[in-house]
């Protein structure tokens, strides 16, 4: 489904969350659990496995390459896997849909075959900047064309000799940090990416799982090429970006007390908790555990007396890079000001979400103003309106529940995209209490 079709939500103002969620598996381990299981040498069987559009996205495009995946069926997903080497030209492109993450790991990887790819996308990944991929899968030797503003679709020259490549990354991003690491798979040599802050390391973790040597230190990741990797089995944990929505809604809505299950707790991943709680939210984790190489817990929240702005901690920001729009909800709906800045690339998500957010806190009478790397927000009485989401997952379901503490019904428009990432999000959301539904 692509974000022509107008999808319009219409949630009732009020209510509270209560009981015990699952949302669905995380996107990020998904994904990789594809791309790792394609390339390893035997059958992975993944289970808790996402079935949103983006998830779907990667695996077609990994069928089109020749490899077998059974399912998904309710979460479980069985990669018979190909090798590193056993991936086969496909019959013609890869459409990556509005996947992000499929289009820029898979330059990565797609830049070491044997064979050429080309590799397209929705209207809102094509306006995405690829040459933040293309620019170092070049230094490693790969022939890769952009369009002329550096943006797909994706041309992929195969039969290249990559050569390993030691890189600064001039953004904190996980999925450039991954695309050459995949590249770095099928280089000589060592292939060595710094960043400048810690993001999700789920590639450094999956790799590892299945049987490669990562060299991690600081803010340093090392692989070498020339491996194998071998298949492992993997249990995805519920996805704490999806989680983020249903944390700000117990957050804001009095007498709500709701426990998140199995929620995926990756100390790279953990910024939502520690902002919320920084700003007086009462969040609890119990049952830690690990599962597959990856921290889980239950994660429960009670209403807060009292949310207060915060200016965000910088080192937090590329830890909760996702979770912004469902922040700026918590924003809204606190004491004073709320001060974010260093996240310029919340701009270049699915839609740019300081600009969108911002207009849409406005159309709900809050006080939001965009700046050019962030958003000063003024917390103070939502009111009821209709906001545009743009086509973005994200700022669609951030809106639902902010209508947990508006004076009326919030419609949100454009929200056929909150499939890509969370396909059962109204069902979800209602028998949580929120009073929610798909009106057109
Ligand atoms: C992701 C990395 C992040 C995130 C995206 C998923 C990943 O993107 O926003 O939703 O799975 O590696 P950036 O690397 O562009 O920050």
């Amino acid at each position: 489904m692509s974000s022509d079709d107008n999808i319009v939500f219409y949630a009732e103002a009020g209510g509270t969350l209560r009981g015990r969620v699952r949302v669905p598996g995380d996107k990020s381990i998904s994904h990789r659990s594809i791309m790792f299981g394609a390339l390893a040498d035997g059958v992975t069987e993944v289970s808790g496995f996402l079935e949103g559009e983006d998830c779907l996205a990667t695996i077609g495009a990994f069928r089109a390459m020749g490899v077998r995946i059974d399912g998904p069926d309710h979460g479980r997903v069985t990669v018979h896997g190909v090798g590193l080497h056993g991936l086969r030209e496909p019959s013609g492109p890869l459409y990556m849909g509005n996947s992000g993450t499929s289009m820029r790991l898979l330059a990565g990887l797609l830049a070491g075959q044997a064979f050429d790819v080309v590799m397209t996308g929705d209207a809102s990944l094509t306006r995405r900047p690829m040459k933040r991929v293309a620019d170092p899968l070049r230094k490693m030797g790969a022939l890769i064309e952009t369009s002329p503003s550096g943006t797909p679709p994706l041309r992929i020259t195969g039969k290249q000799n990559l050569q390993g490549l030691v890189y600064a990354m001039p953004m904190a991003s996980a999925q450039v940090k991954s695309s050459l690491l995949l590249a770095g798979l099928y280089a000589q040599g060592q292939t060595c990416v710094t960043e400048p802050a810690p993001t999700r390391d789920h590639t450094e973790r999956m790799l590892a799982g299945f049987g490669y040597a990562v060299e991690r230190e600081g803010c340093t990741v090392c692989v070498e090429g020339g491996g194998h990797l071998h298949a492992a089995n993997i249990d995805v944990p519920a996805d704490i970006s999806s989680a983020a929505f249903f944390m700000v809604g117990a957050a804001i809505a009095p007498g709500s007390d709701l426990t998140l299950e199995h929620v995926g707790v990756n100390p790279t991943r953990i910024g939502v908790v520690n902002i919320l709680k920084a700003m007086g939210a009462d969040i609890t984790l119990g049952n830690e555990r690990r599962v597959g190489g990856e921290p889980v817990a239950d994660i429960r929240v009670r209403a807060s007396s009292r949310l207060r702005g915060i200016r965000i901690p910088q080192d937090q920001v590329p830890l909760a890079i996702d979770e912004f729009p469902a922040l700026f909800i918590a924003a809204a709906c606190a004491e004073g000001e709320t001060v974010l800045t260093g996240a310029e690339e919340l701009r270049v998500k699915e839609s740019d979400r300081i600009h969108v957010m911002a207009d849409g806190l406005l159309a709900l009478g809050i006080d939001a103003k965009p700046t050019p790397d962030g958003m000063v927000i003024h917390g103070g009485a939502l009111q009821g309106g209709r906001i545009n989401s743009h086509g973005d997952h994200r700022i669609a379901m951030a809106f639902a529940m902010a209508a947990l503490r508006a004076g009326g019904p919030v419609m949100i428009e454009d929200c056929a995209n909150v499939r890509t990432s969370f396909p059962d999000f109204l069902s979800l959301a209602r028998a949580a209490g929120l009073q929610v539904k798909q009106v057109s």
